[in-house]
């Protein structure tokens, strides 16, 4: 059964991917396309709705993103958003007044009335708060549209053609400054466009499940388990769907947090795959020996595991599918074609290229994060695994500033353990968005009993961050990094000293190496 769809027309916006989210948020699916995609295309699709994107330019620019004034005749309703919305105006015969003609652009914060008669307001108060980043603005509406919401400055800051069924909002519903804005787009897609919602978790396990078992037949197929939140997904749905014809191989590189490797083997071993855990972590560690530069560290790590990964699946021989934990932001990003869409760089080592395979898998290409954590619930996956946070691929060696030692990895992960379960304790597991701890490799004087100690200092890490490309420093609470200190000087062992980074992104990194 095919899902109803919504389109989503990227006409260069910076909250694309938002609008996409807040689509599926409201259980229906939807697809991010290019405002290049042929109106063939688009009609092949059968959408229930299109909603065009905000975009950079302004409709009278040479190199404005333009796309065929067909898409007005499909009858398919439209909401456009900001650049979409003027772009539909524009196509439509209305006018668009430039930023620089007057004073009507506006940024930010801005309070806007509504027509609550609108089926796009309806259940909505008549006034509340939305966010406007825009230079040019609806001067004039074409035939058919009226106004449905103003603000002081611009007097079309939402319109509708109820009759054509197009809608406009030169504010940003998606984004979360826009305090009715996820209602509006609620009401577009149940009211205006009625769709039913038929995207849920349980049925695209359904699905995915069949067409997997569909495709493979009675083949075989290789999976690279990281322990990570994709991967450890992908591996419960290839489990659910093909059993012992899929082979899992996690290559456990002693760099994990303390217990993760026994906690990935626990969650899959008795899921009916072929689950092989190969521990190398004297191998990484003998590798490593000696080596303090973070790049360093990096390529050998990375070159270690294709190495073990290769000599792994050499045993297994051929198989028919490399089943990948590729997610939809990942393939949004690499353009919205229809190619198919390799991710080479997937945690530690990327792709074993040598492996002998006929075709690739991605069983959750068409997910966002957040849908996989739910897919991940819904297939009963330990929720440790569901919940981790972002680790990377090197793990603790580049948590362990300067050379790696045995010793070394094990304070570290007592001292980690002691700091992950504090944040539990304290119910800030899933406010901070990444936190961990780092064994620095200063060493400094304190006083244990009556004695002099010389030890290392211990640095805790959180940050709050929505993409990881920039990152604030988490406000933990005093109380809890206090818990933290003492616990660790105490319980761990060769650590007589624990700071807290402040440091935000940019200019420093979340990892220190
Ligand atoms: P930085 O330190 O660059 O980290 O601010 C940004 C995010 O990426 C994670 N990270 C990695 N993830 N392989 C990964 O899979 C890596 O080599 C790697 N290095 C950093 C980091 O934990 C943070 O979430």
């Amino acid at each position: 059964m095919l899902n109803e769809t919504v389109l989503v027309i990227d006409f260069g916006g910076q909250y694309n991917q938002l609008i996409a989210r807040r689509v599926r948020e409201h259980n229906i699916y939807c697809e991010v396309i290019s405002y290049k995609t042929s109106i063939e295309e688009i009609k092949a699709k059968a959408p229930k709705g299109i909603i065009f994107t905000g975009g950079p330019n302004s409709v009278y620019l040479d190199d404005s993103p333009r796309m065929t004034e067909d898409i007005f005749k499909l009858g398919v309703p439209i909401l456009g958003i900001c650049y979409g919305a003027q772009f539909m105006v524009y196509g439509l015969g209305g006018k668009i007044g430039k930023a620089n003609e007057s004073a009507a652009a506006e940024f930010g914060r801005t309070e806007c009335e509504f027509d609550t008669s609108s089926k796009l307001m309806k259940g909505l108060k008549e006034s509340s708060i939305v966010w406007m980043s825009h230079n040019d603005y609806i001067e004039e509406l074409p035939k058919g549209f009226r106004a449905i919401g103003h603000s002081a400055k611009c007097p079309y800051g939402a319109i509708e053609d109820p009759e054509r069924k197009f809608y406009g909002t030169q504010f940003h519903p998606e984004v979360n400054h826009t305090e009715q804005g996820f209602d509006m787009l609620g009401n577009f897609l149940y009211n205006v466009c009625e769709c039913k919602g038929d995207w849920t978790m349980e049925g695209y396990a359904e699905t995915a499940i069949r067409e997997i078992r569909e495709k493979v037949g009675s083949g075989k197929a290789l999976l690279a388990l990281s322990g990570g939140v994709d991967s450890s997904v992908a591996c419960k749905l290839m489990a659910k769907a093909i059993g012992s014809q899929l082979t899992c191989i996690f290559v456990d590189h002693g760099l994990m947090r303390k217990n993760e490797g026994d906690e990935v083997e626990n969650a899959f071993k008795d899921s009916g795959i072929n689950f092989v855990r190969v521990n190398a972590g004297e191998r990484f560690l003998t590798k490593l020996a000696g080596v303090s530069e973070p790049e360093k560290k990096r390529k050998i790590i990375g070159e270690e595991f294709i190495r073990v990964f290769e000599e792994e699946a050499k045993k297994i021989g051929k198989v028919d599918y490399l089943v990948q934990g590729t997610i939809y932001p990942d393939v949004i990003e690499s353009g919205t074609g229809d190619a198919a869409v390799i991710k080479s760089h997937h945690n530690v080592g990327g792709l074993p290229d040598y492996v002998d395979f006929k075709e690739i898998i991605e069983p959750l290409r068409l997910l966002f994060k957040d849908e996989v954590r739910k897919l991940g619930t819904t297939l009963g996956l330990d929720s440790k695994l569901v919940w981790r946070q972002p680790f990377p691929g090197p793990g603790l060696a580049i948590r362990i500033i300067g050379d790696i030692t045995p010793e070394k990895v094990k304070i570290l992960q007592d001292a980690d353990a002691i700091f992950r379960e504090e944040i539990a304790n304290a119910g800030l597991e899933r406010s901070i968005n990444q936190y961990f701890a780092v064994l620095t490799n200063m060493r400094s004087v304190g006083v244990m009993g009556d004695g002099r100690t010389y030890d290392y200092t211990l640095a805790l890490r959180g940050v709050s961050t929505s993409d990881f490309m920039t990152a604030d420093f988490s406000r933990i609470p005093y109380d809890v990094l206090e818990k933290v200190s003492v616990r660790v000087v105490n319980e761990v062992g060769n650590i007589n000293r624990v700071v807290y980074d402040i440091t935000s992104k940019p200019p420093a990194t979340i990892e220190w190496e």
